[in-house]
């Protein structure tokens, strides 16, 4: 813990330095057990990974019996935040109509204006930034709504509004140019944009910063002050079980996370203002890369997940804080940063794709066929290494890596995998001497009660809160 705090200290430092800011997206309906404290422990991981701030994600707390608390919650993050040098915006989901409660101009102008003097508020130059998850699929709200808001705020806490609309992200997977076009003229009241499609929409095709481009260019070419946000998220699978085909996906997700982040730092196509990682604790849609939090109910990291939990416990994703700690690195020095340690993050799903679970949507869930079976390993090592993985009878699959950056290797589920499964086994080997090995936490097996997409991320090497 001791350690902990002195690098994140160190890194709010060092802040100060640098031109660009990430983002984490933050779901505060999970965070029903904070206090204090649980923030400070969430806020010094994400420091130390490079994440600026959160965006605080919620719903009208009238929307349901007892969601007063999200009031408190954010309070208590403010408070947190503002001791650790870690900022925070609002992002309103404005996606939510289920409940018929709708966000208010004056509501939101109170919220908002109330940390006006909190140094923990995030600004976009002066004003403070205020973004969103939808806004244009509900009718309550679009451009005159948001207009609204930025007129009732513009004498006491001028806002810059970088809202997520996610009909136009979605349109620009297939006509980039012709929906940032729309955006720019449908809604004249935003200054910035958050393009929230941050996973291949129902192809089995690889992400392209094309969209990103046009969002971003379109801003610029209309006078928008606002700051185009890039979304990087490391998956994406949900199962309601609720029946209905659209609520149950699983996006192509493979290689997805360091593909993304590659684009990012690895060419001048696109240089966002503000990068969102989608995000630190969705579980529900498999994109966290916090902890998994505590099933114990009295734990202020405790989260109800309900039926959903069958895809998400087990599931540790914390590995993957390592690739994005170094990407976040890379983009914010402009170059890749030293590698000092041996580290290989691995992931792979835990049954075959066309295993039938006996709860959960079983085979209902779309996009089913597009992923892989294969484990994947992205490897960091300070010297030149074989990395040899074994899945089953796949034995000693081997790929070379060296200090001059990460480098991916995939080693297929084997054609038969029992019931009783296998553990992914990867090691490290210099001069022929194993230097790490280590197993995967989950096997891979045939045998399972519920439906499950979301795949579990291990790390075999050095630890992830030590060095650079
Ligand atoms: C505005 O929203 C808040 C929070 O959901 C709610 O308490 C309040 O009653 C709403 N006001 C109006 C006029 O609807
Ligand atoms: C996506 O990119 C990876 C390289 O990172 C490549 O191995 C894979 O084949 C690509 N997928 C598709 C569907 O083109």
């Amino acid at each position: 813990m001791f350690a902990l705090s002195v690098i994140a200290a160190a890194s709010a430092l060092l802040r100060v330095a640098s031109a660009t800011d990430v983002m984490a997206h933050f779901m505060v309906q999970n965070a029903y057990a904070y206090d204090v404290d649980q923030w400070k422990t969430d806020i010094a991981s994400a420091q130390q990974v490079g994440i600026d701030g959160f965006a605080l994600n919620w719903i009208p707390p009238d929307c349901q019996a007892g969601l007063d608390w999200t009031v408190d919650a954010i309070d208590d993050a403010f408070t947190a935040a503002e001791s650790m040098g870690f900022k925070l915006m609002h992002s309103f989901d404005m996606s939510y109509s289920t409940c018929d409660i709708y966000w208010n101009q004056t509501f939101m102008q109170d919220i908002i204006s109330k940390y006006a003097g909190n140094s923990a508020a995030y600004r976009w130059n002066s004003n403070m930034l205020v973004s969103t998850y939808g806004g244009d699929q509900v009718e309550q709200y679009g451009n005159e709504f948001f207009q609204g808001l930025k007129d009732n705020m513009k004498d006491s806490n001028p806002i810059t509004l970088a809202p997520g609309l996610t009909t136009y992200s979605m349109g620009a997977q297939d006509n980039p140019t012709t929906e940032a076009a729309s955006l720019i003229t449908d809604y004249p009241s935003i200054d910035g944009y958050l393009n929230w499609q941050a996973w291949p929409l129902n192809v089995l095709a690889n992400l392209t910063v094309t969209p990103d481009q046009a969002f971003q260019s379109a801003l610029k070419s209309a006078g928008r002050s606002g700051p185009y946000i890039m979304a990087v998220s490391p998956w994406q699978y949900k199962d309601l079980n609720d029946g209905n085909p659209l609520d149950t996906w699983v996006a192509y997700s493979d290689t997805l996370f360091p593909d993304r982040f590659k684009s990012l730092v690895s060419n001048d196509a696109i240089q966002p203002d503000i990068i969102e990682l989608l995000t630190w604790n969705d579980f529900c849609e498999s994109h966290y890369i916090r902890d998994l939090p505590s099933q114990d109910v009295t734990a202020t990291d405790y989260v109800e997940l309900g039926d959903m939990g069958a895809y998400v416990w087990g599931q540790n994703h914390a590995p993957w804080r390592i690739v994005a700690k170094y990407y976040i690195s890379w983009w914010k020095n402009g170059s890749p940063p030293a590698i000092t340690m041996d580290q290989v993050v691995f992931w792979h799903r835990i049954h075959p794709k066309a295993t039938e679970c006996s709860g959960g949507s079983s085979t209902a869930v779309r996009n089913a066929a597009m992923p892989d079976d294969a484990v994947f390993a992205w490897a960091l090592v300070s010297e030149t290494s074989t990395i040899s993985i074994t899945v089953g009878s796949n034995q000693y699959w081997t790929f070379e890596a060296d200090s001059t950056g990460p480098t991916m290797g995939m080693v297929p589920f084997p054609a038969y995998v029992s019931s009783d499964g296998v553990t992914p086994q990867v090691a490290i080997v210099r001069d022929g001497v194993n230097v790490h090995i280590g197993s995967s936490t989950q096997a891979i097996s045939t045998s399972c009660d519920y439906q499950n997409f979301n795949p579990v991320v291990s790390l075999v090497g050095d630890g992830m809160n030590t060095g650079s």
